[in-house]
Order: C-alpha cells, then structure tokens, then sequence
C-alpha cells in the first residue's frame, strides 16, 4: 500500500466504476442507498447530468477516495465525501474537495457547502481545514420511499 498520497491520481468517475464506489462507500463506513440514489440506474443518470462532478482517488488501479460534488446552480455541495481506512490522513479528502471546489467554479459555482452528521468529528476537522464554516443548523428532509 501506497505511504504518500502522491501515488494517488484523481480522475472523474465512469459508470464502470460504480461498484467500486459502492464498495468504497461501505467500506469508509457509510450506508449507499443502492435501491435509490446511489444505484447503478441513479448513478448512470446522475454521471449525465452537466451538474454533477464525481471524483475518484485511485492508486493505480483501486479506488480508495471518492466525492460527488454537484451544484443546484446557487451552490456546490460536497456529497459522499469518503477515503478508504487504509489511506486517511494522507490528504487524499483534502485533494478532493480541492478539485471538486475548482471543477464546480468552472460551472460559475462560488459557494460550496456540505452536510456533516454532528457526531462526524473528523468530517467537520476536515471542513473547517478547509476553510467552510460550520455551524449548527436543523436539516429538514422528506423522503419519498424509504430507500431513496
Ligand atoms: C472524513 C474523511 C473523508 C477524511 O479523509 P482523509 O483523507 O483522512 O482527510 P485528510 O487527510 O485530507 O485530512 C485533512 C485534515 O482534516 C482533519 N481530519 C481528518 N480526519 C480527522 C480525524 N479523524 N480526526 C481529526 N481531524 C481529522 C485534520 O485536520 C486533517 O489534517 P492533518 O492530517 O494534517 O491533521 C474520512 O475520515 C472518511 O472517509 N470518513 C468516513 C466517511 C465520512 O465521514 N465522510 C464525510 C461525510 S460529510
């Protein structure tokens, strides 16, 4: 295993990667909605929009990071911001948000913004690095289904 991020390659992500993602995402610890959002279909979808800008940290040929940055036109926001527990603190999420940030100004995106679980102290230490202001907000949400 790689000891430096530099061996680490960020390129955006295909449809062929999808079960990596998936993989990666339970792997960091994460619950991917597969019935829903983060399905191959959704993915699929997802990838073909112009506002999505999905990244994977690769070394060599494993995908040990992961980011799909989107925007609604207004803001960017960060999602499924994850790193492989073998490869944390290495920078390799700071290298993320980093690109994604600079693919969504290109877009004419100057706000970024990302939803953090309160008990996520790593992911606001993260953040906060990276210069985001966080700051405690009720989040509403309604789901359609269940597994959306
Ligand atoms: C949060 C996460 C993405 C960070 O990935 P990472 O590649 O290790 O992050 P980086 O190496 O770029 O860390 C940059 C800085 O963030 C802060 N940070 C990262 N992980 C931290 C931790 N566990 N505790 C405290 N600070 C932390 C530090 O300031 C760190 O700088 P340093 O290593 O020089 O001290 C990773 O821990 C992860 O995948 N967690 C599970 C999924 C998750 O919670 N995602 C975020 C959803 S909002």
């Amino acid at each position: 295993m790689a000891r430096g991020s530099r061996s680490v390659r960020i390129r955006r992500l295909r449809l062929a990667d999808h079960p990596a993602v998936v993989g990666l995402l339970r792997a960091a610890g994460m619950t991917p909605r597969t019935r829903g959002r983060d399905g191959r279909a959704a993915f699929a979808r997802q990838l073909r929009s112009n506002r999505t800008r999905y990244l994977g940290a690769f070394d060599r040929t494993r995908l040990v990071g992961v980011v799909l940055g989107t925007h609604d036109t207004r803001k960017g926001w960060i999602n499924r911001l994850a790193v492989h527990p073998g490869y944390r603190r290495r920078g390799v999420a700071t290298r993320l948000v980093r690109e994604c940030e600079r693919t969504l100004r290109k877009a004419g995106i100057e706000m970024f913004a990302a939803l953090i679980e309160g008990d996520n102290a790593a992911s606001e230490a993260l953040f906060r690095k990276l210069g985001y202001d966080t700051g405690r907000l009720i989040y509403a949400r309604k789901k359609l289904r269940p597994d959306v």
